[in-house]
């Protein structure tokens, strides 16, 4: 035990975790890579997006991010410190397809084979999300996700991505949070592309879905029978002020738009009615599903990915009110700001939810679930070589309390990647919120293990957080 580990000191209860459970950190491409015009990449969405004065947080840009292009080496040594089991990062899509079609760049696939044989000469387990948000900018100049093409794209490039690296990486996850791609891209517009479209966000839901499956098939059909499938969703664990009908209704419509819309295809139970229904308004939905579609969606996946992070709050409101923002369209829902704990973004602090949410996927989904990731944001002091980040590393370890309770309870999760490795490229915000379970001076590139980093780092040695 180290001083810098007081969350796991001996002499408390331990809550084990289950003998395989896959523990690990994550990141994203855009957000750690930085070397964003080098060797054939492509611009992405988010290279225009953060190019556009006011659309990110200080100007700030996927330059230089945490230079991890470079440094991953360096990086991949810090997860063999932690410990950690297992390493989830995404590829960029514009590196290895520049335009998002055509033939590979073999210099972009050349960085994910440094990347993927280190990780394995460490022990690391690879575990590879195709797409996490940075589409080509040239199929967005077509109509990014609101084309269905770019459905089709995506499985050729999976496809491609998945037969060069099939030899080492065994676990994939096709597209990170869905849900963020559409609603936040193509309807409230404060990620990449950057438009207000809410009929636009849900042919992009679907046509993000389509690709899903066409992909998990294409990589299927040539994949070896060991390799694993999944799709990760940001799913939102809804909280009501008061258990009566007004307000389970608000949150069933809640539910639905970023709950439901996905998990019910996925389970080939097709588009909840009461989602179209409530949206009917923006447009004609049958124009966009097209026959053969619900199927491909349905293609069996290994495993569930979950996002979690906060609660969403809401209550309802007057019949004719239309909510607008990331839940465009509903009617008779009011959204409510955070209230109680909160995080240094200002995000609600409730691990009681996170357990509901998890018990209530367990119920409904039909494969195990992994958390593929958790994790908060704090003002972060570097001191004597050293980040205490006593805010991130409680809610650490009450998050995975949170998770061991589900488990006890009979919820099939089988891993947990903390989000995130590094403090990184934060979206909109730029690099103003730290995630990280490691420090990151962006000016001289030092890496910093956190407190919480540490705490990790002693939870999995013990395979167990204590009680
Ligand atoms: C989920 C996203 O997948 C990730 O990219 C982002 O940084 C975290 N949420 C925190 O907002």
């Amino acid at each position: 035990m180290t001083a810098t580990d007081p969350d796991t000191r001996v002499g408390r209860e331990l809550l084990r975790f289950p003998p395989d459970f896959l523990w690990g950190a994550a990141t994203a491409a855009f957000q750690i890579e930085g070397a964003t015009a080098v060797d054939g990449r492509g611009p992405s969405i988010w290279d225009t997006f953060a190019a556009t004065p006011g659309k990110v947080a200080g100007g700030d840009t996927g330059e230089p991010a945490c230079d991890h292009y470079r440094r991953y080496a360096s990086d991949v040594r810090i997860m063999a410190d932690l410990g950690l089991r297992a390493y989830r990062f995404s590829l960029a899509w514009p590196r290895i397809q520049p335009t998002g079609a055509g033939p590979v760049e073999p210099r972009g696939l050349a960085f994910y084979d440094r990347l993927v044989d280190e990780l394995l000469a460490h022990g690391i387990q690879p575990v590879a999300t195709l797409y996490h948000w940075d589409l080509p900018q040239a199929l967005e100049d077509r109509g990014g996700w609101r084309d269905r093409d770019t459905a089709h794209r995506f499985a050729e490039y999976a496809a491609l991505a998945h037969a060069h690296l099939a030899d080492r990486v065994r676990t994939w996850t096709t597209l990170n949070e869905p849900w963020c791609s559409a609603f936040l891209g193509y309807g409230t517009g404060v990620h990449a592309p950057g438009l207000v479209d809410p009929r636009g966000a849900l042919e992009a839901a679907h046509h993000l879905l389509l690709g899903h499956g066409l992909a998990v098939r294409a990589m299927r059909s040539a994949a070896p029978a060991d390799h694993r499938f999944s799709l990760v969703l940001n799913l939102c664990s809804v909280r009501v002020d008061h258990d009566d009908e007004t307000h389970r209704a608000a949150a069933h419509k809640v539910d639905g738009l970023q709950n439901r819309l996905f998990l019910d295809p996925l389970a080939g139970r097709g588009y909840p009615e009461d989602v179209l229904a409530e949206t009917a308004w923006l447009g004609d939905w049958s124009r966009v599903v097209r026959a053969g579609d619900l199927e491909a969606v349905a293609t069996p996946i290994d495993w569930l990915g979950v996002n979690y992070y906060s609660p969403t709050r809401v209550a309802p409101a007057p019949a004719g009110q239309v909510t607008d923002g990331p839940f465009a369209g509903l009617r008779g829902v009011a959204l409510l700001p955070p209230r109680g704990e909160v995080t240094g973004f200002g995000w609600e602090v409730d691990a009681r939810a996170f357990t509901d949410l998890l018990e209530r996927l367990g119920r409904d989904v039909p494969v195990p679930l992994v958390v593929t990731e958790n994790g908060s944001a704090f003002v972060d002091v570097v001191a004597g070589g050293a980040v205490l980040d006593t805010g991130r590393t409680r809610y650490l370890v009450d998050h995975l309390r949170a998770v061991h309770a589900a488990i006890a309870r009979g919820v099939d999760v089988r891993g947990y990647f903390a989000w995130s490795l590094l403090d990184n490229f934060e979206w909109a915000a730029g690099y103003s919120q730290r995630f990280g379970i490691v420090h990151v001076d962006y000016a001289t590139q030092v890496r910093t293990v956190k407190r919480s980093g540490h705490t990790l780092a002693g939870v999995i040695r013990r395979n167990a957080v204590p009680a």
